[in-house]
């Protein structure tokens, strides 16, 4: 027997179900698409208000059944089987005023994932900023184990920076690094990765407590640190961003950054406003992983659960709980928040590779983006 919801089986689960992704749309085109497809090809597709009427009376449930391959060494090893469960939290409202619905939602899907038999959760986007990491405000557990996923999306962010630096030219050893949302689970994890490798670091959040928490633990490793709650008061440019904050939609204006910096929007929704006029400034998208070993959905949802333009690329939070279950790690490897240090996440990155899940090739909204720095290298005036 199949789970169903709002007339819409996922029939035939397996006996077992290695993991669960918990996860909600990005914008209101993706989750129209999400409705489509479970609708089926054979009804038209509703109009976008009907969309916004339906979607927060949706309950959450699984959408499709996820296969994940593992390969090492160009040899197709482990498979590894799961679901993933939309929470359907309708993407204008993430925002504080719906906060206590939302748990609900989660903990809805969490319930979900728990039934079905998943070993493993990985709790994507807001889900785990909801509940502020703490699995404790899931439902009994039994044997299902939750992780957050942010240990390998800091990889992630970590190793796109570096790799931007490289393609860019840049000495990251020279650079001063602004982290907007630094005292988060992934901005901090980030700062703590960062810090030995960069001159000067400028961190930013709303809670002066926290940033100065933060600060006095990154100092000890003989990096300059200045903090801020407000972009315009820091009496440096940054050259080198990270976005990670929890901004319930794409707000945030850049203050003091020079006008070539690289910028890494790790937020999802994504943190910058696209209003931001910033003609220079190399953005990329954050966090995100490839999976070399084969990715399939049942019902089909390539291109709309994964809006990349690079096949089987997936946010590092729900890559870590298939790694994990291709490696038989059936842990809460993530949880809390603040823990994230450069030793788990040298562990986690280790895991994935051993399973051919990668740092994915980088993109931002104009498309691929490797090749279009390389060519401006090759002629700068291009
Ligand atoms: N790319 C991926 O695969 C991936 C994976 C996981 C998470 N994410 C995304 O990464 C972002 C951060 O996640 P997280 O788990 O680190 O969240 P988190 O632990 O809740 O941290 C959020 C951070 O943002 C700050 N913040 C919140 N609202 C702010 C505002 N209006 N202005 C400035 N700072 C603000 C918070 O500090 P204050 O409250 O003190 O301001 C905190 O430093 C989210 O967008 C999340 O969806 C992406």
């Amino acid at each position: 027997m199949g789970h169903s919801a709002a007339g819409i089986a996922v029939s035939g689960l397996p006996a077992t179900v290695d993991f669960a992704l918990i996860g909600h749309q990005e914008s209101w085109r993706a989750a129209a698409d999400v409705l489509a497809v479970l609708r089926g090809p054979e009804h038209t597709p509703l109009p976008d208000d009907e969309i916004k009427d339906i979607l927060p009376w949706i309950p959450p449930r699984a959408v499709c059944h996820v296969r994940v391959g593992s390969i090492s060494s160009g040899v197709s090893d482990a498979k590894a089987h799961g679901l993933y469960i939309d929470s359907f939290i309708p993407p204008d409202r993430l925002g504080a005023a719906y906060t206590h619905e939302n748990i609900a939602r989660v903990r809805g899907a969490a319930a979900y994932a728990i039934k079905a038999g998943a070993r493993i959760v990985s709790l994507g986007g807001f889900s785990s900023i909801l509940i502020e990491g703490n699995f404790d405000q899931l439902p009994e557990r039994q044997d299902t184990a939750f992780t957050t996923g942010n240990t390998l999306t800091v990889g992630f962010i970590v190793q796109g920076i570096k790799k931007m630096c490289r393609l860019a030219g840049r000495d990251i050893r020279r650079s001063t690094l602004l982290i907007v949302g630094a005292t988060g689970d992934v901005g901090s994890g980030c700062a703590r990765c960062l810090s030995p490798l960069v001159k000067r670091m400028l961190l930013s959040a709303r809670n002066v407590e926290r940033l100065r928490a933060l600060a006095s633990e990154l100092e000890t490793n003989g990096v300059q640190v200045e903090l801020a709650t407000g972009l315009q008061q820091f009496s440096q440019e940054a050259d080198v961003v990270i976005c990670a904050a929890s901004l319930a939609s794409p707000s945030l204006l850049l203050g003091r950054i020079t006008p070539d910096a690289i910028v890494c929007d790790a937020g999802y929704p994504k943190n910058l406003s696209p209003n931001a006029q910033m003609p220079g400034v190399k953005i990329f998208f954050g966090g995100l992983g490839q999976i070399t070993g084969g990715l399939t959905f049942a019902p089909d949802f390539h291109g709309i659960l994964n809006r990349h333009p690079f096949p089987n690329v997936v946010h590092g939070c729900l890559l870590e709980g298939m790694a994990l279950a291709l490696e038989g790690r059936f842990e809460p490897f993530s949880h809390g928040r603040g823990h994230i240090t450069p030793e788990r996440v040298e562990e986690i990155e280790s895991i994935a590779a051993r399973h051919g899940i990668y740092l994915a090739p980088l993109y931002n909204a104009d498309g691929p983006l490797e090749d279009r720095l390389d060519r401006q290298m090759e002629s700068p005036r291009a």
